[in-house]
């Protein structure tokens, strides 16, 4: 097959898009001279440069140039009720009026009720709050090797799991070498990352076998998102996560559910759940927090008690100054006991928007000749997903159930579909990060309309490029 060859559409995109944005434009000029590329977050800063964003309220945000935007982005999959809805902030503001919200530095009741309803909707016996989901993830990996004495951590490769050490490798694609993700993907990183993380591929029960009768007796963990996030939106299988489970139990390692997309997003509480399957430790972020930065390791009470005084505080877990933040638990409390009181109207709700969010986007596509095909749908475990992501397999019949195949650029477009498909959504004031994200309960049946007409107009844009 030929290459395709992008240069003149992605320079036509660029030259509408500046005079589209000047004001975002000349903002991020000024902005390069004090933060690296203008920003504090390498997936936000998209070429040639972000809309600089003052408000946000719903489904929608609006810009420095006046623009209104429908937004699918949702801060990082973590806004379930769209942007700043009033639920949280009102909730917040009126703490604030009581002398509650800012750095406290004590502890308070609010940690525990916070953690009870946590306990309540995931079964989990013990939790601990953090600041971000790097930091749970890197926590959970503590308690894992500490309470197993092993050094292992498995992972599948295209899992994001955050930025910290060990969850540097094997997140991005690798088109050559000797196993698409079995890179480190930063400088800096201790060396023994490279041989502590095993890689193995998302949904392949052989494979996992394999890598347990190989390494099993050092394995101290496997750590797995049941719904693929970062790595293309995909369900765990049944089978495979049975297997994830019957193998550690097997082998005497520790299962972990990376939770920080999955947990609150299909229903009220973990993911696991709808599989029937406990983990012995999660680790919960994004919804959770209502839109405040809070995040929590949860699972079995002999494992947690490690950072704990009676087993003489053999894991240092203390979180970090900001751990159990008023302003984020009243959030997280919040936020977790609204969608418990009303997951039965929320949950169908966002799946039917999902559906019709994936099918729209699909068929604006197909109308012009141009195949692209969505994941984020559930399966036979998860009833309905409010998630999506847009692809532009080469092949029709590719499958798009595993990342290998979603970031092949021989398999899929992966210009096409991450950078070329933002920027030109941009300019039919639609925002969709490289082509990943979610449905909120603030999006309407016409939001969706727009939705399906920005991308008509970018499908019969770039045709003629293909
Ligand atoms: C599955 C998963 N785990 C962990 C993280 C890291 O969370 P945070 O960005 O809060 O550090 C993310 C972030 O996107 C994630 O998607």
């Amino acid at each position: 097959m030929m290459k395709r060859d992008f240069k003149k559409l992605i320079e036509e995109l660029h030259e509408e898009y500046s005079l589209k944005f000047p004001d975002s434009a000349s903002i991020n000029k000024r902005a390069k001279n004090y933060l690296v590329d203008g920003g504090s977050h390498t997936l936000r800063l998209i070429q040639p440069f972000p809309p600089r964003i003052v408000s946000a309220g719903g489904a929608w945000v609006k810009d420095e140039d006046g623009h209104n935007i429908l937004d699918f982005w949702q801060g990082h999959l973590a806004n379930i009720l769209g942007h700043n809805p009033k639920l949280i902030t009102e909730e917040i503001s009126e703490a604030f009026k009581r002398g509650l919200g800012l750095q406290l530095g004590l502890t308070d009741k609010l940690q525990l009720e916070t953690a009870e309803i946590l306990c309540k909707q995931t079964g989990a016996e013990r939790v601990r709050f953090t600041t971000s989901g790097s930091l749970a993830t890197m926590y959970s990996y503590f308690l894992s090797r500490a309470f197993t004495g092993r050094n292992l951590i498995m992972k599948m490769g295209g899992g994001w799991h955050g930025s910290q050490p060990w969850g540097l490798k094997g997140v991005k694609y690798h088109s050559n070498g000797n196993g698409h993700y079995n890179y480190v993907d930063s400088e800096g990183i201790p060396e023994t990352v490279t041989d502590e993380i095993i890689i193995t591929h998302f949904n392949d029960t052989n494979m996992l076998e394999d890598r347990f009768k190989k390494h099993g007796e050092r394995i101290a963990c496997l750590i797995i998102e049941p719904f693929l996030g970062t790595g293309g939106l995909i369900p765990a299988s049944r089978e495979y996560l049975q297997s994830c489970r019957d193998l550690t139990e097997r082998w005497g390692a520790v299962l972990i559910f990376d939770e920080v997309i999955s947990g609150f997003r299909f229903h009220a509480g973990d993911l696991g759940s709808l599989y029937g399957i406990q983990p012995d430790l999660a680790t919960f972020g994004k919804i959770m927090g209502g839109g405040m930065p809070v995040a929590a390791v949860a699972g079995r009470k002999d494992i947690m008690n490690l950072i704990g005084t009676e087993e003489n505080n053999r894991v240092s877990f203390s979180g970090g100054t900001f751990s159990s933040h008023p302003a984020s638990l009243l959030a997280a409390k919040k936020m977790m006991t609204y969608l418990v009181e009303n997951e039965e109207r929320i949950y169908p709700r966002l799946a039917v928007l999902g559906e019709k969010a994936r099918k729209t986007m699909e068929s604006a596509f197909l109308e012009q000749g141009i195949f692209a095909r969505c994941t984020g749908y559930g399966n036979d475990a998860i009833p309905g997903s409010s998630m999506v992501t847009l692809h532009f397999p080469l092949d029709e019949n590719a499958s798009m159930e595993d990342p290998e195949n979603i970031f092949d650029p021989s398999v899929c477009d992966v210009t096409l579909g991450r950078d070329i498909f933002t920027l030109a959504l941009l300019l039919e004031n639609v925002h969709i990060l490289k082509g990943h994200g979610a449905v909120s309960t603030a999006h309407t049946e016409e939001d969706l309309t727009f939705l399906g007409r920005a991308c008509q107009k970018v499908a019969l844009r770039i045709r003629k490029y293909l």
